[in-house]
């Protein structure tokens, strides 16, 4: 962070014909080079990164995002040739999930080199690794010569940023730069696997799915800690509360006539109790509500027919309630298959557990 305490943004040209010689992108990896830490968009999420070697520019991530220290943060690559930097050793049924996702929204567990900086790894032996399919970030880390390590680049406790202005609210005057890459596409984050387990476990669902996963290496397991909503969870990540609106939030699963009949009374209720309210619906169900008496606001997150449209617009709309200062919103809930496991485990984080089944 230069003495201003001032948040650089670069805007990058995407109708450059060269990300590798865009301007932007190469100011934004000399930050890096410095031990700075640059938030940059990737296809899920953006990332607030620093060197992945250095522990002094990783403790600025942790400074900058209010994040406890044990909670491990992902490495990202921009080439094959960089993975020798982190992992020890890549063993048979990587190589083949490599091959079939990278780049992409997967996070492989493996065994760590003892060149990662010991902050990146919160002390464990492990790195969580992956090569991002965005061509801005891929072409920073390039220029930066160095794998970069990157949480998700919002304050601890808010949604993760898929845009750059998400990320100036979050963290102006507390990172050196943003490089602005548009929105990005997933819109939740990697799927984190565990292969120093046998079967190779699921520590969090995202943009790649366990069905995805298991047509190339078969039998995947999933942490037992979000599908029973027990265990403590094994990647440490998974035990705090994340992505929480600051309103009150339900999610109500059943049939769609049902939902909507529970749904209107708990709203109705929220706003005889002089609260605003609010519905995350879908374009399916969001007429309905906007229509509805009790309803102040209603936002349609993508459509109940295409599971990645809901999941690219999900962190987007958890903050316009936020913005908007609802204090209590009521969700569906939608199918726990294909993309569904993903979009359902952050919809019961930001609900903190607060699920109705009628
Ligand atoms: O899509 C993404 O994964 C985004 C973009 C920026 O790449 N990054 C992201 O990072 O979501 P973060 O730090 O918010 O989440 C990393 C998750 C946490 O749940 C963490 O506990 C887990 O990965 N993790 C990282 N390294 C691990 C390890 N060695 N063992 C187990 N879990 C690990
Ligand atoms: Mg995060």
């Amino acid at each position: 962070m230069d003495k201003t305490g001032e948040t650089k943004v670069f805007v990058v040209d995407k109708n450059v014909e060269d990300f590798q010689s865009c301007s932007q992108i190469v100011d934004a990896a000399r930050l890096i080079q410095a031990g700075e830490v640059v938030a940059f968009p990737t296809e899920t999420v953006y990332g607030l990164g620093a060197n992945a070697l250095s522990d002094e520019a990783v403790e600025k991530i942790y400074k900058a995002k209010g994040r406890p220290g044990d909670n491990p943060l992902i490495v990202h690559i921009g080439e094959m040739a960089q993975l020798s930097m982190v992992a020890r050793e890549v063993p048979g049924p990587a190589q083949q999930l490599i091959e079939a996702f990278w780049p992409g929204p997967l996070t492989l567990v493996l065994p760590k080199t003892d060149q990662v900086a010991s902050l990146v790894t919160a002390g464990l032996d492990t790195v969580g690794v992956r090569m991002p399919d965005n061509p801005v970030a891929l072409a920073l880390i390039r220029a930066a010569g160095v794998p970069i390590a990157a949480p998700s680049a919002n304050r601890s406790g808010r949604p993760s940023p898929t845009t750059a202005e998400h990320v100036r609210v979050d963290l102006e005057g507390r990172i050196a730069a943003i490089l602005d890459g548009g929105s990005t596409g997933v819109g939740v984050e990697s799927t984190v696997l565990d292969l120093t387990v046998q079967p190779p476990m699921i520590l969090r669902p995202g943009g790649v799915t366990r069905e995805q996963l298991q047509e190339v290496i078969g039998e995947v397991a999933v942490d037992p800690a979000f599908e029973a909503g027990k265990e403590t969870p094994r990647s440490p990540g998974m035990k705090y509360t994340h992505y929480a609106p600051q309103g009150e939030m339900w999610l109500v699963a059943g049939e769609e006539e049902r939902v909507r009949a529970k749904m209107a009374a708990m709203l109705e209720q929220a706003r005889q109790s002089g609260l605003s309210t609010g519905v995350l619906g879908t374009a399916e169900s969001v007429r309905f509500w906007r229509e509805h008496p009790s309803v102040d606001v209603a936002l349609a997150c993508g459509s109940r027919h295409d599971l990645h449209s809901v999941a690219r617009e999900l962190y987007g709309c958890l903050r316009q309630f936020d913005d908007l200062g609802i204090q209590y919103i009521v969700a569906e809930a939608f199918p726990r298959t294909g993309m569904g496991m993903a979009v359902m485990n952050r919809l019961e984080k930001a609900a903190g557990g607060r699920f109705l089944s009628v």
